[in-house]
């Protein structure tokens, strides 16, 4: 007796067959289907298959000759899912089931040797890891422009002091390059956690089967060789259910997300009439339909407001896997949207950054005419007197009167005059008013890492030195 097979009503036969009597519930077809979004894994599809197939070749599980031609239909199936031919189904599921499927119907028997040793947990697993790696490579390239974008505009700012913001409160005074920089930094940091991440990402799992590996004699290594990956995983169990690696690709994807959002929020203080700091380029502003004059900051809104997704992405993620036992759960197949849409909102705010960071012009007036508002230089006055041998207890608490006695006036330190400052501490000579106003105060810096000029241009340099510039 043969087995009947079940169809839906297109006809379709799923890949199951056997066991199964009764055809899939179109409600649950829809329901399961991930097709419309995991088209975006053709590639990695294709890929992981070929390097399968050429290693099933490498061991004699199929002929060179059928390798050959798996090898150049699977090609030719990519050309023309590229070109928009291919057509989608939800009956067919997914990505894997609609390549093998059309792969089956090009070459019969041929094609159906292709998922030997393999199971579509392998698949899916594998290409994602191979869709990170892609992104992870991609975002690396969006961050080093962003980055240059800021080095590339230290030079010409080198002479704009700004001030630096704790609490949001005036507190010391910054060249404008060390505040660029600073931002680099973080951006270093979020390239290196990627890169970091990539190590645990390039890890073949094919080859795990369905959890337990297989009794047919592959060569994982060859596959990991043929892919690229730099190791194997070591444990069918563990690597065919690991997803850590998207939990940590989307946490490193928050992270700059989250960087972003507050430059953002920075600049859009900053471009405002009450801080008049920046004037941002238009073609990254709209305008209000009532309020002819509005020209508003969409761009760095948009960036910090889609955050918010980015962030709740990776708490779907850590939900998601929270309490799966251990091996492939098909809950899994919810992580594409959450770190495609992350990927999407990252990379898309990455490439409006750079272009935001680079032309966005500096107040310069605006700026220079406040600077020496809010006592920047107390903190360099306090460190004069303990230059000048005052202990930094005694030292701030002079320092502190001074202020409260020029802000009764209205007045800045540096217009304070000598023997009034020497009434408070005698150890103050003539030359303390080198170290006052913003321009003395920044002047004044010496330490590594700080806003000294000699130290900030060292920093430009090594810079420019890291980004090939
Ligand atoms: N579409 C699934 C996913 O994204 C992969 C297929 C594995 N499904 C299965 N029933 N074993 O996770």
């Amino acid at each position: 007796m043969t087995a009947k097979k079940p169809a839906n009503k297109s006809g379709i036969a799923k890949a199951w067959g056997g066991v199964f009597t009764e055809a899939t519930d179109k409600r649950m077809e829809l329901f399961s289907e991930s097709i419309s979004y995991d088209y975006r894994l053709y590639k990695e599809d294709i890929a992981g298959s070929i390097a399968h197939a050429r290693m099933l070749s490498d061991v004699g599980l199929v002929t060179a000759k059928e390798f050959g031609q798996i090898q150049k239909n699977l090609k030719e199936i990519e050309k023309e899912i590229e070109a928009g031919n291919f057509e989608y189904t939800t009956e067919k599921e997914d990505i894997h089931m609609h390549i093998e499927a059309e792969l089956i119907r090009r070459l019969g028997d041929v094609g159906r040797k292709l998922h030997t040793a393999r199971s579509r947990n392998d698949q899916i697993s594998t290409d994602t890891r191979l869709w990170v790696r892609g992104a992870i490579d991609r975002l690396c390239v969006l961050l080093r422009d962003l980055q240059k974008a800021f080095v590339g505009r230290c030079d010409r700012d080198l002479d704009v002091i700004i001030p630096g913001y704790t609490h949001t409160q005036r507190a010391q005074p910054v060249l404008a390059p060390h505040y660029w920089l600073s931002y680099c930094e973080k951006f270093e940091r979020d390239l290196q956690r990627l890169l970091d991440c990539r190590k645990r990402v390039n890890v073949l799992s094919l080859g795990a089967a369905a959890c337990a590996g297989t009794s047919l004699p592959i060569d994982r290594a060859k596959t990991a060789e043929y892919l690229g990956f730099e190791k194997v995983g070591r444990n069918s169990l563990d690597i065919s259910g690991d997803r850590d690696f998207v939990i940590e690709f989307a946490f490193d994807l928050a992270q700059i997300a989250i960087h972003l959002s507050g430059w953002a929020e920075e600049w859009i203080w900053w471009s405002t009439c009450e801080f008049n700091f920046i004037k941002l380029p238009q073609a990254f502003c709209t305008g209000s339909s009532i309020m002819p004059q509005k020209v508003n900051p969409d761009t760095l809104e948009l960036i910090r407001g889609k955050t918010a997704r980015v962030v709740g992405n990776l708490q779907s993620l850590l939900v998601l896997m929270k309490g799966l036992p251990q091996a492939y759960n098909r809950d899994m197949q919810e992580d594409k949207e959450p770190i495609f849409d992350s990927f999407d909102t990252v990379s898309a705010s990455l490439e409006l950054a750079a272009p935001l960071a680079a032309r966005a012009e500096l107040n310069r007036e605006a700026i220079a005419s406040r600077i020496d508002a809010g006592y920047l230089d107390a903190t360099s006055l306090m460190e004069y007197l303990i230059r000048a041998g005052v202990p930094q207890r005694s030292a701030h608490g002079i320092v502190g009167h001074l202020v409260r006695a020029a802000m009764t006036r209205g007045i800045r330190l540096s217009e304070i005059p000598l023997d009034e400052m020497r009434r408070y501490a005698p150890q103050i000579d003539a030359d303390v008013y080198d170290y006052l106003d913003a321009d003395g105060a920044v002047r004044a810096m010496k330490s590594y890492g700080s806003t000294a000029p000699a130290e900030v241009k060292k920093q430009i340099r090594r810079w420019k030195k890291q980004l090939g510039e």
